[in-house]
């Protein structure tokens, strides 16, 4: 009698069964009957039939930015960070240069090698540059060039493509376009037969469109319906393949108009969903785009190792591979959805669905987007315009072992963080954050190490780590100097670090958080207050007034002015000048004292930047701080549950 076999096999031959019986109920949503309700729909949504998503991603994205800047013609370039490759353009590639590589070992490859270093912030420059022998213990990596390159081509999407196609970026180097309404438009031009249901149809609305005509293929690599055979089989054409081709044609358009423009070369991936547009971006790298139809979706999917999709991979990758003992997603399908379910919770449906192409995310934050370390999240609906916050941070090669020693950093970030304001301020001239956030992460007794390539912390024997924050509101200001953000943060650092306690910070950040346009109705920083550094008059106040306002209310408001201008205000211990709000006869007490806390914190920062351009190298003198927020309570960490503590830190 045979022994039973370990469970792990007991599943594999339970896995291979059930994915034979199953293979024909899976992707049966692929060839959905459209009908002219479907057609005339004003909006489907993700579940719209003739959905058409596009992910454009750029090929050797930082490489091919240095190219541009350098205006270096199509030769063997990396991108250096440290001592390691960061990016790797394609005919350096050829010679087998991947990224990660040390230089040395890339250099041996291809002797002739470009090889540029990121640009870098170093200690008293405003902007990063390029330097010769830049070193972590002095410099700080800057990714602006990138970043601006990014937001250059991104519009270019939006000018490119027609107006009604949606465009969410996704990385710095890719964009989704929701391309269904335009694609939808350009079929009910092109056909203008569907625009009427016909008269004999017996269903009227509810009538199946006719068949599609043939469709032409010209823009893009099709992905094999069978790659196995070297025929394609006769699969009859339909009317989201004519969509899909639409698609195509609209994204060759715009990404010929990004290369011509701008010079970067991209990849795209067109399909039904987001999803399967991202898997298929790559499937012809580079300069191409391909075309993944619904009849291909299976044999595309299946023999893909499973945990080379994207939160397939990692912990819960090795989770399924060892419950079930499977490698590809064609094994995967043979599990059930209650049982994958009963395994691993209720949200694990979108495992159930990704397998079999089904996805319908419409948000950035979609699962294969969010960090991997952090909590997932399911709810994936919100479309940020803006960034809300914006964080310039170092690990430190060498700790700080002494308050002193934090200024310097803090003006290489308050550099790179003024810059990034700015820039955003470029196209959203009212953005203004609400706080300035400092952190630093202390190690006592303990040094981090850094990986050689980036600026990340690789390993840190951590006995008592700890992390610090400090956070002010930030004033309204409206231009957004260096000094006046390293007086903020270093009033911040004041107040965190303590100089009687044992130091070893091993990470220091900036940031801003709760960056926003300015609500209407403020109108505009500048309006808001006139001059946030030359205290307001009542008298100019009231002059204000009276041209705009001559009748009672007028007086009243004055009057009422008046009481608050007593108030509202507060006399500099340093300079004695009195500084105070303007009026606004909308704004609440509370609104009232945070605008006045303020103007305090400006007018303190505009004394420490005095004092810091006088004496550059010193660290400025103490002050008082207007603004000592109250220690938060410490949160209890809660322990993420179902298929969330697979996506937790470790
Ligand atoms: N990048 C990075 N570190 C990573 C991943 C990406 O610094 N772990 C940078 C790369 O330098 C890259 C850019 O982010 O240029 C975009 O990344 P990605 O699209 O993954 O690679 P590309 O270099 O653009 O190459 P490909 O043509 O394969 O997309
Ligand atoms: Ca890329
Ligand atoms: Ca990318």
């Amino acid at each position: 009698m045979s022994a039973k076999p370990p469970s792990h096999l007991k599943s594999l031959w339970k896995g291979k069964e059930k994915a034979a019986e199953s293979e024909l109920l899976d992707f049966e949503d692929l060839n959905p009957t459209i009908t002219y309700r479907t057609l005339f729909a004003q909006n489907l949504g993700v579940r719209d039939p003739l959905r058409v998503i596009a992910l454009c991603d750029s090929d050797a994205f930082y490489a091919a930015c240095e190219m541009v800047r350098l205006d270096i013609p199509d030769k063997p370039l990396v991108v250096l960070q440290w001592q390691m490759l960061i990016a790797v353009n394609y005919p350096a590639r050829k010679f087998g240069i991947t990224r990660m590589m040390n230089v040395q070992e890339a250099k041996k490859l291809c002797p002739e090698l470009e090889i540029i270093h990121v640009a870098t912030y170093k200690e008293g420059e405003k902007e990063p540059g390029y330097w010769d022998n830049p070193d972590t213990r002095t410099h700080k990596v800057s990714l602006d060039l990138y970043r601006r390159e990014s937001v250059k081509m991104l519009q270019m999407y939006k000018d490119g493509l027609p107006e009604n196609a949606e465009i969410e970026k996704a990385s710095i180097d890719e964009a989704f376009m929701d391309l269904t309404r335009p694609v939808r438009q350009i079929i009910l031009d092109r056909y203008p037969y569907l625009a009427q249901v016909p008269e004999d149809a017996l269903l009227g609305l509810d009538t199946p469109l006719p068949p599609p005509p043939p469709v032409s293929w010209e823009f893009g690599v099709l992905v094999p319906i069978d790659p196995s055979v070297e025929e394609e089989p006769e699969v009859p054409s339909t009317w989201h393949d004519v969509a899909l081709s639409i698609g195509a044609e609209c994204m060759e358009k715009v990404r010929q108009q990004i290369s011509a423009k701008l010079g970067y070369t991209t990849s795209a991936g067109i399909a039904r969903n987001k999803f399967l547009a991202k898997l298929c971006a790559s499937y012809r790298k580079p300069m191409n785009q391909s075309i993944l139809r619904n009849a291909a979706i299976p044999n595309y999917l299946k023999p893909m190792a499973f945990q080379k999709i994207r939160f397939l991979g990692g912990k819960l990758g090795k989770s399924l591979a060892g419950e079930y003992d499977v490698s590809t997603v064609a094994d995967l399908l043979a599990i059930s959805l209650d049982e994958m379910q009963n395994k691993f919770g209720e949200e694990s449906i979108w495992i159930y669905e990704v397998l079999r192409g089904i996805d319908y995310t419409e948000g950035t934050a979609m699962f294969w987007l969010i960090d991997f370390r952090r909590p997932i999240q399911f709810v994936v609906k919100e479309k940020q315009t803006v960034n809300k916050s914006m964080l310039a941070s170092k690990n430190l090669p060498q700790p700080i072992t002494k308050v002193s020693e934090g200024y310097q950093w803090l003006r290489v970030l308050a550099a790179e963080l003024a810059l990034r304001l700015n820039e955003a301020r470029e196209t959203t001239p009212n953005l203004w954050p609400k706080t300035i956030v400092l952190s630093a992460r202390n190690v006592k007794g303990m040094y981090g190490s850094l990986s050689p390539n980036s600026d990340s912390l690789i390993s840190c024997s951590i006995a008592q780590d700890s992390r610090r924050s400090k956070q002010a509101p930030w004033p309204f200001v409206k231009e957004v100097t260096v000094d006046i953000v390293a007086a903020a943060a270093d009033r911040l650092w004041k107040e965190l670090a303590d100089p009687h306690a044992p130091m070893k910070i091993i990470g220091i950040s900036l940031g801003f958080t709760g960056v926003e346009g300015v609500e209407s109705g403020l109108k505009s920083i500048d309006t808001f207050f006139k001059n946030p550094l030359k205290p307001t008059s009542k008298r100019a106040l009231e002059e204000d007034l009276t041209e705009s306002e001559s009748d009672a209310t007028t007086q009243r408001t004055i009057r009422n002015i008046s009481k608050d201008l007593a108030r509202a205000s507060f006399v500099c211990s340093r300079c004695g000048q009195r500084s105070s709000l303007p009026p606004s006869a909308t704004r609440t007490e509370e609104e009232r004292q945070t605008a006045l806390a303020m103007i305090q914190m400006e007018h303190e920062d505009f004394h420490l930047a005095l004092d810091l351009s006088k004496a550059p190298d010193n660290v400025p003198p103490a002050t008082k701080t207007g603004t000592d927020p109250k220690p938060k309570k410490k949160r209890r960490k809660e322990s993420p549950h179902g298929i969330a503590k697979f996506f937790s830190k470790v």
